[in-house]
């Protein structure tokens, strides 16, 4: 019945000898109507923009009551994300919404005085400064599961997602809260978290009749179950820090301390809870998306795959690459860089304006929902040469992209906390892993990228590995 008023875009990839264009949903030439954006909203919210949108611009449309202002030019961009960032602090409710339940008041959908009080607690103990002390757990995660995989029998085939999430969270675990997490929890909270976006409604249909806080999402069964599984984890590593038997170093020690120190932060049990759960989730499932998507790319460009084998070659010569060797991996960044470029881990920014504004010639109401989608802008036909090619040479010397035009850490005030923690770790997996193996997808077809939250290939990447 549904798909009388939807049905999803064909995915369209293509590749030859020297080129690769990885999967996307065809753009629409004709709009939706209001039932079918929901349906599509609700289903993925990457996959049905007008072909249109992928050329820089500022749209403006209605939804029943709301205004929905797509921000997809560079000097648009600035204006939301920085100059007038004060005016776009504030989440949309969708976003609060859709992550409330499992994140509470953390600091990736908080705003005013309580974002103002924690973000730089939470971004000084992600804080590039303290790489260096990072870096042998990094180092120790990464090398283990290149070892798991040594071992492994050729040809079985895994979920690079699920394997990436597992990576990404053990070191997420050990780096910032000190503790090992182990394969049985890491699953838990990977399936967990799985289950949440399978369930979390990304539609708010009250916000769209009007409401400016939005509906309180329904916690289904699905849902509920989800955020139990990624809880019950996070508070057995905070309780086991709040009973004294947590590392000296660790992030919810720092956490505790500045806590008994600065009663004013308001840093309740509660408090550390939250931000714990967020630098949690925000802090593996990006790079666990990053890192498949980067797979994905490598394993259909030999190309790019074989030059990425060299200079790990000729400046590693054999042995396991360290935190300090990132500096020297230029190509490896470049992949990283491209495949945040074609695959953002987080695809749209969505905020809701405060008090009406004027960006060029349009007028924004107050309570709009305004979205700057990096999906989009790193797809613009008129900013980037060969928008949907993979082509990471781009990335490489002097290049850069025009300011503005390319966001996966988002800009200004409410830029990624964890960027550089985020940008090494992934890098350092690539070369560890690439080093010695490569990944071959078995699915026949290709894979649909969907963000219900973050952007993954739906029903995952199953791969064979292969050793080099
Ligand atoms: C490749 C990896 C990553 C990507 C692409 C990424 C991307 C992003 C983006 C786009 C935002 C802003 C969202 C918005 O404005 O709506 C964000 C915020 C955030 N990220 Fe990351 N992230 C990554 C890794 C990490 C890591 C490793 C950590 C922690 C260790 C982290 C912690 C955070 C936090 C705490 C925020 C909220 C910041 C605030 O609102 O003040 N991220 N991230």
């Amino acid at each position: 019945m549904l798909s009388l008023f939807y049905k999803p875009q064909p995915i369209i990839e293509e590749r030859g000898e020297s080129h690769f264009v990885p999967a996307h949903p065809l753009p629409r030439q004709k709009p939706l109507g209001l039932l079918g954006m929901a349906i599509g909203a609700r289903r993925n919210l990457i996959g049905d923009w007008m072909a249109q949108h992928y050329r820089s611009g500022v749209d403006s449309f209605r939804m029943l009551n709301r205004q929905i202002v797509v921000v997809n030019a560079p000097v648009a961009v600035k204006h939301v994300m920085v100059t007038h960032n004060a005016i776009y602090e504030r989440k949309s409710p969708q976003m609060r919404r859709a992550l409330e339940y499992l994140l509470g008041d953390g600091l990736f959908i908080s705003d005013g005085k309580t974002w103002q009080r924690r973000r730089p607690l939470v971004a000084d103990i992600v804080h590039k400064n303290r790489l260096p002390a990072f870096a042998p757990t990094m180092e120790d995660v990464a090398g283990a599961l290149a070892a798991r995989w040594a071992a492994r029998e050729l040809g079985d085939s895994v979920d690079m997602l699920a394997e990436m999430a597992e990576l990404t969270a053990e070191i997420i675990a050990r780096t910032v809260f000190g503790s090992q997490l182990g394969a049985k929890a890491a699953n838990q909270v990977i399936s967990g978290f799985t289950e949440y976006q399978k369930h979390v409604d990304s539609f708010n249909l009250g916000y769209f009749l009007g409401s400016d806080e939005g509906w309180a999402i329904r916690r289904s069964r699905g849902l509920r179950q989800g955020a139990e599984r990624v809880q019950k984890v996070i508070d057995e590593v905070v309780n086991r820090h709040l009973q004294g038997d947590g590392d000296d170093d660790s992030m919810l020690q720092l956490l505790v301390k500045r806590r008994a120190k600065s009663p004013e932060l308001g840093l309740d049990v509660e408090a550390l809870r939250n931000e714990a759960a967020t630098i949690f989730m925000a802090g593996h499932e990006t790079t666990a998306s990053l890192l498949t998507w980067c797979w994905y790319c490598l394993a259909n460009a030999p190309w790019a795959e074989g030059a990425l084998h060299r200079e790990l070659d000729d400046v590693l010569g054999g042995r396991p690459p360290q935190v300090s060797d990132v500096a020297n991996l230029p190509y490896a960044r470049a992949v990283i860089e491209e495949t945040l470029r074609l695959y953002p881990p987080v695809p749209i920014l969505s905020r809701q304006a405060s008090q009406t504004d004027r960006l060029g010639n349009l007028d924004i109401e107050k309570g709009a929902l305004v979205l700057v989608i990096p999906w989009l802008l790193h797809r613009a036909e008129d900013l980037w040469d060969k928008p949907r090619h993979f082509m990471p040479n781009r990335f490489l010397g002097e290049a850069r992209p025009k300011p503005y035009s390319y966001v996966p850490f988002a800009v200004g005030p409410r830029i990624c906390a964890g960027l550089a923690f985020g940008l090494t770790e992934a890098i350092l997996c690539l070369a560890t892993l690439a080093q010695r193996f490569r990944v071959r997808p078995v699915a026949e077809g290709p894979v649909e990228p969907v963000c219900r939250l973050t952007l993954r290939p739906k029903n995952g990447l199953v791969a064979r590995v292969e050793a080099r």
